[in-house]
């Protein structure tokens, strides 16, 4: 109801000053006692996937938290896992400003941020004390992606560097290789620029001896089938642990031109992505047969678009535009939405409706 009635007010300011503001504001409900309600469980919704209790599928996408600020606060909203980051090894301010657009009408964005983050170093160092602190009660992931003054050829140095600086801090890592804001860095997706980033990353021994955490990669809505499939054999062979599908969208399918911001170039997000990004899950599910699990990401907004995503074959789903225009109670409402298509659909848990209409 609240955010109901301030969010056109918020809407009427630039989108990254709306993002930073709300950063703020979390920075502040992160210190307080806890107020939200701690995050939801029901017996029904947990997950364990690599060893790791999930207390509800539904997680906080990457890009929302760049750099690592605040890693206690997303629990208070009922996430059941987050994902911080894009972090690169060397810190970077991104693409000129704007490079944020809201298309209201769309419940989508178009963004081209570039991977501004504080640099993995930073990250690591207030990352690390705060977690000392504190722990944190669900797992947290850590998006690593190649800063962008870095050659693609030397790209798996690079992703070795943030991987080593950040993946004893992570309960998973994924390795970006799909925003299409950084030039050339959806071409390391090839089978070839991808098992030696993962090659690199895997044989990087770890400070303290640490296990190394569960590797995920994160893929594009717009690889066509064959690429789809490398990457998936590329998974297998190097004993990657999972994917996460999608990331943002350089189509524009089932966006007027109308909208103001429609031409803006950017990866595309919220509404026109979820059929797209579904039916990326379904495809990698029925390649990869349940052998690893995915998560799926696009379009989220309610528990019906969690649940189809679910039924498609993802272990796990997470959100960032159907955050943003849904506000702060967004996800328990997608949890109770959930329970609820769960329980008319005949099924005891969420894992036993995972990849139910895969196909
Ligand atoms: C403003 C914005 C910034 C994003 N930044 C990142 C990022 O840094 N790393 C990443 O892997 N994905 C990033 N994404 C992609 C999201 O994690 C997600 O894959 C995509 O937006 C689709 O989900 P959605 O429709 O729920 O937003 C970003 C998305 C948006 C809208």
């Amino acid at each position: 109801m609240l955010y109901a009635t301030i969010r056109p007010l918020l809407f009427r300011i630039d989108p990254e000053t709306t993002h930073e503001l709300a950063m703020q504001l979390l920075g502040l409900v992160e210190r307080l006692p806890a107020t939200a309600g701690p995050t939801r469980t029901d017996a029904a919704l947990e997950r364990r996937i690599w060893g790791l209790r999930f207390p509800n599928p539904v997680g906080l996408a990457a890009g929302f938290d760049k750099s690592a600020r605040l890693p206690h606060v997303w629990q208070r909203f009922g996430f059941g896992f987050a994902e911080l980051g894009t972090i690169t090894a060397l810190p970077q301010s991104g693409n000129p400003k704007p490079r944020l657009f809201r298309l209201r009408e769309a419940d989508a964005l178009i963004n081209r941020l570039g991977f501004n983050n504080d640099g993995a170093e930073a990250v690591a160092h207030r990352l690390g004390r705060r977690l000392a602190e504190r722990p944190v009660a669900i797992p947290l992931g850590i998006n690593i992606g190649k800063s962008a003054a870095v050659a693609l050829a030397d790209a798996p140095a690079d992703y070795r560097q943030s991987y080593q600086l950040l993946a004893g801090l992570a309960d998973y890592v994924t390795i970006n290789v799909s925003s299409p804001n950084t030039k050339g860095l959806r071409d390391l997706q090839a089978a070839a620029a991808l098992s030696a980033i993962v090659d690199a990353v895997r044989s990087t021994p770890l400070p303290g001896d640490k296990r190394h955490p569960p590797l995920l990669i994160k893929v594009a809505p717009d690889l066509d089938d064959a690429h789809l499939r490398d990457i998936v054999d590329v998974a297998l062979e190097c004993g990657v642990d999972g994917l996460i599908a999608t990331n943002t969208t350089v189509g524009r399918d089932g966006l007027p031109d109308s909208l103001p911001a429609a031409t803006e170039a950017g990866g595309l997000s919220g509404r026109p992505l979820t059929a797209r990004s579904t039916a990326v899950v379904r495809r990698l599910r029925s390649l990869i047969g349940g052998r690893l699990p995915i998560i799926g990401v696009g379009g989220i907004f309610d528990g019906d678009d969690a649940f189809e995503k679910i039924e498609a074959g993802a272990d796990l789903v997470q959100m960032y535009t159907g955050f943003v225009y849904g506000g702060p109670t967004a996800p328990r409402r997608v949890i109770e939405r959930l329970l609820q298509r769960l329980e008319q659909s005949g099924f005891d848990s969420v894992e036993a409706a995972v990849g139910s209409a895969a196909g």
